[in-house]
Parts: C-alpha cells; structure tokens; sequence
C-alpha cells in the first residue's frame, strides 16, 4: 500500500510521516511547499506521478482567529483544495482520508447534557466561526460528490509531539510561571496524533468509508487537562481556573466540543482515555511524568 501524505509539515502530517517510517511502509511526503493542494493542476499531476493507493490530506488552513479575517483563504485550502484532492482521487482510484473537527458543531452549554457521550458522526452540525465554516464546507464537497471512497474523521483538541498544541504550550508557559489562567468553561476531550493515525491506519486497514470520529474518552475542560499536564510532568505552576469571557478571543469558542467514539467502538476499536494518551505524549516529549 502506497501512500502519499499531503500538508507533511504540521502537526498530524509529521505523525503520520513517523508512523509510516517506523512501520517501513512506502509512502511520499508532500509539505505545502511541494504541494499546494488549492493547485489543481498540480494535484492531478502529483497523483498521476505518485499514484498512491491512499491519499492522507493533513493540509488545512488552521488559523482559527485568522481566519476571521482571512475567509477566502481559509475557504480556498479547506473547502477548495478537498474539492482538487476527491476530484483527483476519483480520478486515479485512490482512497481519500480527510481531517475535520469538532468546530463542525454548534457547541452550545445544551448540548452538553443533550450528547453525554459526545457528538454522534451524525449530528447536526452548525460551526460558530469561519474555520469550523470552511471546514463544514470541506466536508459537504465529500458528502455531496459522487466519489465515495473516502473517510472524513474528526479529530478534536489534537494534540502529539510534533508541532504547536495546548500540551507543548502549558509545559513552555510553565516555565518560569507560578500560575496560568486557563478556561473551565469549554469543555471536550483531547485527541491524540499518535492514536489518530493508528486508528486512522485500523479504519483504512478495514476498508471503511464515511465518517468516523477519534477522540479521547473522558470529557474534561481546558483548565482540568492543563491540571494534569502539570501535575504528570511534576511542574509546580498553578492553573488559575478562568471563564472564556475573561480570556477573549477573536473567534468564537464552542463550550462543549466532545466527540461521540461510539461507531469506532462498533467496530470494536479500543478508545483511548485521554489521561493515558497524556502519559504517552508527555513520555515521547521525554518529561518525566513519574
Ligand atoms: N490542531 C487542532 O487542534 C485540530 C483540531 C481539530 C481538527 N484539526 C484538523 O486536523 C487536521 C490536521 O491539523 P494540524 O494540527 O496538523 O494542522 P497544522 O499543524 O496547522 O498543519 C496543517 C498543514 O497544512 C499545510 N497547509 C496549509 N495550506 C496548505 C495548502 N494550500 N496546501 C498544502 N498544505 C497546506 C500547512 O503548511 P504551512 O504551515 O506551510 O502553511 C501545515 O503544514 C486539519 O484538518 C485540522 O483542521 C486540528
């Protein structure tokens, strides 16, 4: 199985990049710089040259409070450049795996006792800023299109050692700080990049299509999983329990983005607790955790 890795250089891309070193698979790595998947000619061109068996999109424009301002340019990368990577794998038969995210969904406090156990794959979605938008229109260019090997998983709060994500950004905050203000009023649960790919490779492996969501078990707020990254990696640093209102942010934040692993489970896939997840990453960031 051959496998060609678009958006290489972020965070999931450089997972998924280790992974398949590690397990000696064949595979090509594109970073935005070798590939920009809003290049339509460029994509076609890269999949005739590649010919993978499966394509792992890992390129997305991120930026969740720039693209407030940069609606095009979140649109072009995360509506567009699906619409360039499905009409390209349908073309040369490849399996297409696309990430999206928990901002699909409205997030209102409601639904937090309306999904105790998380979104279900089949929710009504109602993202409440442009990046949970442009993703949203991501996804309706796959739903819609009339290639239909594809799988579109939701990840949320991801994140792993490569890369900028909330665990890297308390264990540099904690540096020389006593305390750190973070909300306990969003609430979700974090996924893991190492336990995305791996199960990502399980649904592939399987010859799943559709949608599926990978995320850890457990729901918690930022403050609580800021809680344990310092307590885990033996950092004195407080964490100062504050509301959203009192740390503001240019996009809207959903209160409650966990997702439902209930499908996944049907397949009889084991779901990562997010403390033991934590303990992973925080071992292959070399901190002692003891
Ligand atoms: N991070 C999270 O908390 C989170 C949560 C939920 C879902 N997700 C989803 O998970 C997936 C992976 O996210 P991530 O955290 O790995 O993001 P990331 O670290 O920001 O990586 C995204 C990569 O895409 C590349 N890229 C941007 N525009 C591109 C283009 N036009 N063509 C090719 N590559 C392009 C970026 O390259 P440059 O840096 O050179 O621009 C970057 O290397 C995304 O679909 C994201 O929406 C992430």
């Amino acid at each position: 199985m051959k496998f060609l890795i678009t958006g290489a250089g972020g965070q999931l891309g450089k997972e998924w990049v280790y992974y398949l070193q590690q397990k000696n698979l064949q595979y090509v790595a594109s970073s935005s710089s070798d590939l920009d998947i809003t290049n339509r000619t460029l994509v076609f061109e890269t999949l005739e040259k590649v010919k993978p068996d499966v394509v792992v999109n890992c390129a997305a424009y991120t930026r969740v409070d720039d693209a407030e301002d940069q609606i095009e340019a979140a649109f072009l990368v995360n509506r567009d450049g699906v619409t360039n990577m499905a009409d390209a794998c349908k073309k040369f038969q490849a399996k297409l795996i696309h990430y999206s995210t928990d901002y699909v969904f409205p997030g209102v406090p409601g639904d937090k006792s309306k999904f105790p156990d998380g979104y279900p794959e089949s929710a009504d979605t109602k993202p409440i800023n442009v990046y949970g938008q442009s993703k949203r229109a991501g996804e309706m260019i796959l739903e819609k299109s009339d290639f239909t090997d594809w799988l579109l998983i939701r990840v949320a709060w991801l994140c792993g050692p490569f890369g900028s994500n909330f665990v890297k950004t308390m264990l540099r905050l904690s540096e020389g700080r006593d305390e750190v203000g973070v909300v306990n009023d969003q609430f979700g649960s974090p996924s893991f990049s190492f336990d995305v790919v791996e199960k990502s490779m399980f649904l592939i492996r399987k010859n799943e299509t559709g949608i599926f969501h990978i995320s850890g078990k457990g729901l918690i707020s930022w403050a609580d999983f800021a809680e344990a990254i310092f307590s885990k990696s033996g950092k004195k640093t407080a964490v100062k329990q504050i509301t959203s209102k009192q740390f503001p942010q240019k996009a809207k934040r959903p209160h409650f983005s966990y997702l439902s692993t209930m499908k996944l489970q049907q397949k009889n896939a084991d779901i990562l607790e997010w403390n033991y997840g934590l303990d992973t990453l925080l071992t292959r960031l070399k901190i002692d955790n003891t």
